[in-house]
């Protein structure tokens, strides 16, 4: 596995892979590996000749007071797990590689952006879109994976690249769980053991929601009330918990047939981030 930390020989790197026809996969990540990216790897190699991950804590992303210094930076795990994935390049660039002092460019994608998490994370998504947009710049990926767990990051990203013309396929992985359902994330690690047992009632919390809509229930307010509820009870600090369309992730009316509930929530200091799709 190649370990590249500077922007420009990223870019060497790769123009050498793709004039000799190779196919370059991407999955951009912040690091603090799990079973979660690891599944995008293992995708990544099935549909290309050149797999590519970038490590980069992305500062523009965090907001005043959240988890910036602590998020875990595990770069010597991180790495040895991509070697033993059969990782092509990790790319690990600087914050100054990355971050230009005086950046005049914000890529906001209007309207998805402050929905949801962007309502409690202001400028969240906006940092998110810019660094991907300059990570597929740099790498010049033909296609780029990305977890379901981050449905309304994917929903983003995917307008960003629809709507710039940025010539990259997108590919969406579904969320890895641990056993009792817990979906897999870098911040589980935050849990205390107290918090770890309740994190898996999200996930159960949705499942009872999604039940409830297959069923034929069509008061969406009233399944979302009663989530709250649940998980607010359990002790949870519930962000929102939204019945959405899938297409354009807006609140859904009874007539929608192809949905995403979509939640948040925090226990103690960690915030944890869940879905699920319904098609009904
Ligand atoms: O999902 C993540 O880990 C990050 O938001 C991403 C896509 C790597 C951008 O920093």
């Amino acid at each position: 596995m190649k370990i590249i930390t500077s922007t420009i020989k990223c870019r060497t790197a790769l123009q050498l892979a793709r004039s000799s026809h190779q196919r370059i996969a991407f999955v951009p990540t912040m690091g603090n590996l799990h079973d979660g990216h690891l599944r995008l790897v293992q995708e990544a190699k099935q549909i290309a000749d050149c797999v590519v991950v970038s490590i980069f804590v992305n500062p523009l992303q965090f907001g005043v007071g959240e988890d910036f210094e602590r998020y875990p930076r595990t770069e010597t795990e991180d790495q040895a797990k991509l070697k033993a994935a059969g990782v092509d390049v990790l790319f690990q660039p600087s914050v100054s590689d990355i971050i230009t002092p005086n950046m005049h460019t914000v890529v906001s994608v209007k309207g998805l952006s402050d929905l949801h998490c962007g309502a409690f994370r202001p400028g969240h998504f906006d940092g998110v879109a810019t660094i991907v947009c300059k990570l597929f710049n740099i790498v010049q990926p033909h296609t780029a994976l990305f977890g379901l767990k981050d449905f309304q990051q994917l929903a983003i990203i995917r307008a960003m690249v629809n709507e710039l013309n940025i010539p990259v396929q997108l590919i969406g992985i579904e969320t890895v769980r641990e056993d009792d359902g817990l979906a897999m994330s870098s911040r589980n690690d935050y849990l205390t053991g107290k918090e770890r047992a309740i994190a898996p009632l999200l996930y159960q919390t949705l499942c009872t929601a999604r039940t409830a809509v297959q069923n034929g229930a069509q008061n969406y307010h009233e399944i979302e009330r009663q989530a709250v509820a649940d998980l607010t009870q359990a002790g949870f600090q519930v962000d929102y918990f939204t019945i959405c369309r899938y297409d354009n992730l807006q609140k859904a009316h009874a007539d929608d047939h192809e949905l995403v509930i979509l939640t948040a929530a925090r226990l103690g200091k960690t915030r944890l981030i869940d879905n699920l799709e319904v098609h009904r």
